[in-house]
Parts: structure tokens; sequence; C-alpha cells
């Protein structure tokens, strides 16, 4: 793409993205804007009318949304709808935005599909009698936030716990999961439908929980078939752009555990020693 606009819409300052973006656009000749969504107010067209120059023509825009995690807000959608119905060229639509972000809502949609994913449960009754599993268990918040949000549960006494403190704080905003042993979590990078990146850690013992800043990940040897078909079946529900699938593994049983719209791509560049958004970018 040259000649064209890129419009990223982020809330939060990831300087090592935000930099890369720069630089690789520069490099591809594309003209960059990075929005704040609360940096515009609506509608759209009557802003740019008020302050031209500051806002690229829609009409000869792709606008990329890179919000998510903790920090998404429906303001987000509103904002992309607003550039939509302008002209621009959304790179994920405002549904799969809407389908991903959050884990349940990811969870329901995922499930027309027949892929092994984790059982998942959302209790604002505290029915923890539906839960077929005597734990350990994990709570997380329905918003990703690079596993900070996860917590692990060790029986039905602890969830009892959490679920009666969480519902005392008037708080239902995550989902519970029975604690899955695994030996290696695995991170698969999908551009337009196809793998570029398979990135592979094992599990240690120093702590449950993993991530993709830990340095131990690295790229994985070879593609595995039952990958590829499960990231076959995930590209038929709907056009995506750049996102990631996460498994865990055990022996040879995979597992889904999250699609997320808006990888990091620090990690998976330190790894390849490539740029990644050279790749993302090319194809806009
Ligand atoms: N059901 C589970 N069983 C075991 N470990 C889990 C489970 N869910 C999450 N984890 C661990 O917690 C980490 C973060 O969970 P994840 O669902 O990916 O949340 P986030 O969106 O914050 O990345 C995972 O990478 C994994 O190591
Ligand atoms: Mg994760």
């Amino acid at each position: 793409m040259t000649g064209k606009n890129l419009v990223i819409m982020t809330r939060t300052s990831n300087i090592y993205f935000l930099n890369k973006a720069k630089e690789v656009s520069k490099k591809m000749g594309i003209q960059l804007t990075v929005i704040e969504p609360s940096e515009v107010d609506l509608p759209l067209e009557k802003f740019m009318e008020k302050y031209p120059g500051r806002l690229p023509d829609p009409k000869k825009t792709i606008f990329w949304n890179r919000v998510a995690g903790t920090s998404y807000n429906d303001y987000d959608q509103l904002v992309a709808k607003n550039w939509q119905i302008l002209g621009a060229e959304l790179l994920n639509s405002l549904n799969v935005h809407h389908h991903y972000r959050d884990k349940f809502h990811q969870y329901l949609h995922l499930k027309s599909l027949n892929l092994p994913l984790i059982n998942t449960y959302y209790l604002p009754n505290m029915n923890l009698e539906m839960v077929n599993s005597n734990g350990p268990f994990v709570a997380k918040t329905l918003r990703g936030a690079k596993g900070k949000g996860v917590v692990k549960l060790e029986d039905k006494a602890a969830l009892k716990d959490f679920l009666t403190l969480t519902s005392s704080m008037g708080d239902t905003r995550f989902i519970i999961q029975p604690f899955i042993e695994y030996q290696y979590e695995h991170r698969l990078l999908v551009l337009k439908g196809k793998v570029i990146g398979h990135f592979i850690k094992e599990n240690s013992n120093e702590h449950w929980k993993h991530n993709l800043s830990n340095a131990q990940w690295k790229k994985a040897e070879k593609a595995n078939e039952r990958m590829l078909d499960i990231v076959e079946e995930i590209n038929t529900l709907e056009q995506k752009f750049f996102y990631a699938i996460d498994f865990i593994s055990k022996n040879d049983e995979l597992t889904v555990l999250e699609v997320n719209m808006c990888p990091g791509i620090e990690g998976p560049d330190a790894i390849l020693e490539h740029s990644i958004l050279e790749n993302v970018l090319s194809v806009i």
C-alpha cells in the first residue's frame, strides 16, 4: 500500500509497537496516524470539519483498531464505526472486536466450532454445582491482562470464597475454568488466515502462569497439523486481520487457550530477529 493512510487506534502507549509502526510505515511509504479514541469527539465528520488536517481523509484510510485487553471501551467501537461510515476500510470488522475482546463472549463464539476449548463458566449467582470438577480452578478477568488477571484456586472451598468475595463487591467480571496441567504453551501468529509465526514455551516449575514477555519462549521447530486444522476452523468464522491463537498441550492433547486480536510484537520480533510488522503492513 502506498499513498494511503493508516490510522492505528490504541489506548496504551506501547513504545516498542508505536516505534516499529512508525519505522515500518515510513519504509513502506504509508502515512501513519496514531489516535487515542479519547482524542476525538463524534460525529467524526463534525470533528474533521472543525479541525481540518488533524486526521486523514477516511475514504483513503485503512483503520486498525488496536485497543484491547483491560482498556477497551464501547466508545472505541463508535469511533471505528464512524470511520467506517465515512469510507475507511476497517482491518477487522466491528464484529470481530465484539466477539473476541471479552473472554466469555469469545468462548460462546468459538463454541459454535468443534474445538478443544477449556470448559468455561460465568457464575454471577455462585452456582458452583454447575462446575464439573473439584479443582484446582482458575478465575480470570473477562478482559485479558497479559496473565495478571488470572488467579489459581486450589479447591471448591477456595472457589466458593472467591465467589463470595467478588459478589460482596458486586463485581462479576470474571470467568471460571478448571486448572489444566500442561507441558507446553504455544502461540501461533496468523495474518489474513496464514500462520506467520509459531512460538513455544516449555512449562517450568517456577510459576504456573506464562506470558509472551517471558524470555524462555522460542521458535517452534515444525508446524503441527492439528494446530493448522484449528487455525483453518477459526478462520471460517469470519475474516480476521492479524491475530494470535494460544494453545496449551500435554502429550498429544491440544487445547485452545485463547484467541487474541491484538497480539504483542516485541517478543516475536526478538525471537525471529525481524520485524513482524513488516509482514503485517505489507498486506494492507
Ligand atoms: N485454565 C487454565 N489452566 C492452567 N493455566 C491457565 C489456565 N488459564 C490460563 N492459564 C495460565 O495463565 C496465563 C494467562 O491466561 P490467559 O487466559 O492467556 O489470559 P490473558 O488474556 O491475560 O493472557 C496462560 O498463559 C497460562 O499460563
Ligand atoms: Mg494469554
